[in-house]
């Protein structure tokens, strides 16, 4: 079968059988198929979609491409959270130790930065040690030892979305249903979780902007997860505009902390405390959604979700002391704020610009093995529906270059003041 012929038959839409996706895949991790095969075929998905069958069959492809984690000596039902990517979705963070603290078990699998979005791991190595990239029987250990861990997906798990997932992010095919779908199934099912909980972005931050595309991506997520009789849902959360206040790395690592501590700008508690309900309930824990939110919240009250996080900081190498001293991460040299031209009210903050902004100011990848600098990044003052005057700083922009000139025009760009404001609706909708 030649790798020419299935590329063709996709770009002509085609279904693919079980065996061309097969091959496609052998050869992506084989090394056998060149970056430029692998980049056309990825296009042409991109272009001609897939039917839920190839959707299932890559995703299972992929997932036997490596190990297939046994968590079965972690008592308890597992469970996990996925976000499809957004600006400033630090949610995982203090997610799993909200949970955590709750005797759930919590093995989180996590990615990097994709495109203009942050990732869970990046934001993690902001700490000082931590590491991200830790053994499968260490990855046991911890969690049956702290009840938690967050890593990268470790050596041998869906090599082949390592190599996809990587050229996907220079080849633009990010935003493609099937792909997403694979990429993140992929790992999650071969993680060994019991169960769980999707987070589908929509909006100009998100990779899916209508809540069209949206739902169908939370449906193909939903479906494949239950396909392998996995307990999986979906919540469809918004990306309109950046979630909570921080944009880049240590920042949000600080506003992550600032939650365990009850002091996060409200759309990000609500939206880790939902999910954390969520995750309760598929625990068994309760099966009322306002007692898993109580139990949550208590963790926060009680100081030992914040505990269970400096555990696992602790556990991964990383230095606790950023609990209550944040200042041990990365530090910016500058801090610019960004002015209002006029007075009104904010209606309308591109949040995949603050992302491309963030990511130029040297807090993302332009390229795939460009170095990350921790301190940058962007502090909101504003977000949609506040009133502004004249001259109020619309947020803060952390750098390490005095000449953020070009940020300003972006940032200016796409922040819009007029006289009213449509709200955001922060949840959407629940795919089960
Ligand atoms: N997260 C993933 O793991 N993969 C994607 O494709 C998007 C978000």
């Amino acid at each position: 079968m030649r790798m020419v012929d299935i590329i063709d038959k996709k770009r002509n839409g085609g279904e693919l059988t079980k065996e061309e996706i097969q091959t496609f895949v052998d050869g992506v991790v084989s090394g056998e198929i060149p970056d430029y095969q692998t980049s056309a075929f990825l296009m042409a998905t991109y272009f001609k979609d897939m039917t839920d069958a190839e959707r299932s069959e890559l995703t299972m492809a992929m997932m036997k491409s490596g190990d297939h984690l046994d968590l079965s000596s972690i008592d308890g039902i597992k469970v996990d959270k996925h976000s499809t990517g957004g600006v400033g979705d630090k949610t995982s963070i203090p997610l799993a130790p909200i949970v955590a603290a709750l005797g759930i078990p919590v093995p989180m699998i996590s990615g990097r930065g994709l495109g203009h979005t942050g990732g869970t791991l990046d934001k993690l190595e902001a700490i000082p040690g931590y590491q991200v990239e830790i053994s499968e029987a260490d990855f046991i250990k911890q969690v049956q030892n702290e009840g938690l861990a967050i890593v990268g997906a470790t050596g041998n798990i869906a090599p082949a979305d390592k190599k996809i997932y990587a050229l996907r992010d220079v080849t633009d095919t990010v935003d493609s249903i099937p792909l997403i779908a694979s990429s993140i199934m992929s790992k999650k099912i071969a993680s060994g979780t019991d169960a769980l909980v999707i987070d589908v972005k929509t909006g100009s931050g998100a990779f899916m902007k209508t809540l069209d595309d949206s739902r169908e991506l939370a449906k193909a997520l939903v479906g494949i997860g239950k396909g392998v009789g996995m307990n999986c849902m979906a919540i469809i959360s918004d990306m309109n505009q950046p979630l909570g206040n921080a944009i880049g790395n240590a920042l949000e690592i600080k506003e992550s902390i600032d939650l365990l501590k009850g002091e996060a700008p409200a759309d990000i508690t609500d939206l880790v405390l939902t999910l954390g309900s969520y995750m309760v309930v598929m625990s068994g824990k309760t099966d009322s959604m306002a007692e898993a939110r109580k139990m949550c919240e208590g963790t926060i009250t009680d100081g030992s979700a914040l505990k269970k996080f400096g555990d696992m900081v602790a556990a991964q190498g990383g230095d606790r002391s950023v609990v209550d001293h944040p200042e041990i991460m990365p530090q910016a040299k500058y801090k610019i704020p960004l002015p209002a031209k006029t007075a009104g009210v904010v209606s309308r903050v591109e949040a995949d610009e603050m992302g491309v902004a963030s990511m130029l100011l040297g807090g993302g990848r332009q390229k795939a093995d460009d170095k990350l600098d921790y301190a940058v990044g962007i502090m909101m003052s504003k977000k949609v529906g506040d009133k502004v005057a004249a001259g109020d700083s619309l947020l803060t922009i952390y750098s390490d270059r005095e000449n953020v000139d070009d940020i300003k025009d972006l940032l200016y760009a796409n922040i819009e003041i007029s006289d009213s404001a449509e709200p955001l609706t922060l949840i959407h909708e629940t795919v089960r």
